[in-house]
């Protein structure tokens, strides 16, 4: 009997909060890969919100998964056999191909390779991963943030806004998260030293609450929440304030019809605001020099990563997708499938 292998499966189209029953587990042929093609054993995959936005079956900002098709996900694995000439069994990578327990790995998509062995597997799916790239790339290249600005993150215990806060702390700004729940605030202030952590689930006028902690104003406003959330913010920007929009957490879960609109926006006149999203993608060609800063960065313990490796395997996958939007994960959520490689540091989670 030929070799066989597991993936997960969209069983039917999410409404609402994804649930175990919008998944399914299916056993299916091991995958062959073709010249010029990897096939990679997964050690580590992730659970990603902007997921949920291909799962209702309809138009979204990217195209929507069709049913029975793997789940879309990042993961890290190990080459196990390889009919390309510049990869070979046993390199590391990183790939976007799904909740599988094996890919195929094609160097026209999306793969990088782990060469670097001074940090555990799990952060080069988190802070060095797509999380780190877009806070790298939203502040650096659309806010074009400079030392001295006042920046407010919000999602900002999540894998993006962890990495995001401590870059702009990094680069001399003051940093003011919004996050929900009082062990993220102590996160935020005394391992990650943000200047200010606001509990928006326990404040009651969340703008007074950032007006008091920046009271010169915004400058940078890096978003991964939504509509709602940025037009609370906007009337604190500053002249030429930019806002950056890298996601919409709080709308993933909504029909696109249903979302709401931002009314505050005269202040973009009087103001001189910009505000831009972006597709941290487009920005692969840069991505080695960032992962290198950023390598550097939380070597010397300038950065921390923000990480959680959750056991159960496949199996736990979809629970821990949906957890993402009761608020459960502490920074990037990660599922193990299969254990380290020995000659990378151990996780301590
Ligand atoms: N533009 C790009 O290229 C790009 C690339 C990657 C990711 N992203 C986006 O970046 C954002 C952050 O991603 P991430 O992986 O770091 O995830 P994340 O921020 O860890 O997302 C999960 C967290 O979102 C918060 N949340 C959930 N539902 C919410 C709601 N209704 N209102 C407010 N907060 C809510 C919860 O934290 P609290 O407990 O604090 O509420 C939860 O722990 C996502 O929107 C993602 O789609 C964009």
């Amino acid at each position: 009997m030929s070799a066989m292998t597991r993936r997960i499966v969209l069983a039917r189209f999410c409404d609402g909060p994804p649930v175990a029953e919008d998944f399914r587990i299916e056993d299916a042929p091991m995958p062959e890969p073709r010249e010029g093609q990897f096939l990679v054993r997964n050690i580590l995959i992730s659970v990603d919100p902007g997921t949920r936005a291909r799962l209702s079956g309809k138009p979204s900002y990217i195209p929507p998964l069709k049913l029975g098709a793997t789940v879309g996900a990042f993961s890290i694995g190990e080459i196990i056999e390889s009919r390309h000439p510049d990869f070979a069994p046993g390199e590391i990578v990183s790939l976007a191909d799904g909740w599988a327990e094996h890919v195929i790995g094609d160097p026209r998509g999306f793969v990088r390779r782990i060469t670097d062995r001074r940090l555990p597997l799990a952060a080069w799916l988190g802070v060095l991963g797509v999380s780190g790239m877009t806070a790298w790339f939203g502040l650096h290249r659309v806010a074009s943030l400079k030392a001295g600005e006042t920046v407010v993150v919000t999602s900002a215990a999540g894998a993006v806004g962890s990495a995001a806060g401590q870059l702009a702390r990094i680069h001399g700004c003051t940093v003011i998260g919004v996050a929900g729940g009082q062990a993220k605030c102590d996160w935020m202030t005394e391992v990650a030293h943000f200047d200010a952590a606001i509990d928006y689930k326990a404040t009651a006028d969340l703008p007074a609450a950032i007006a008091a902690a920046a009271p010169k104003g915004i400058d940078v406003l890096f978003d991964n929440v939504g509509n709602a959330m940025i037009d609370q913010v906007i009337p604190l920007m500053r002249q030429n304030g930019r806002i950056v929009v890298s996601g919409q957490v709080d709308a993933y879960n909504s029909d696109e019809s249903a979302v709401e609109g931002i009314r505050n926006t005269r202040a973009f006149i009087t103001h001189r605001l910009m505000m831009q999203g972006l597709v941290v993608f487009d920005d692969l060609p840069n991505w080695g020099a960032a992962e290198a800063a950023m390598a550097d960065h939380m070597v010397s313990g300038e950065l921390v990563g923000r990480w959680e490796v959750l056991p159960g395997g496949l199996e736990a996958t979809p629970d821990a997708f949906a957890g993402l939007f009761r608020g459960e994960n502490t920074g990037r959520r990660l599922v193990r499938l299969a254990p380290d490689p020995d000659d990378f540091p151990k996780d301590a989670s």
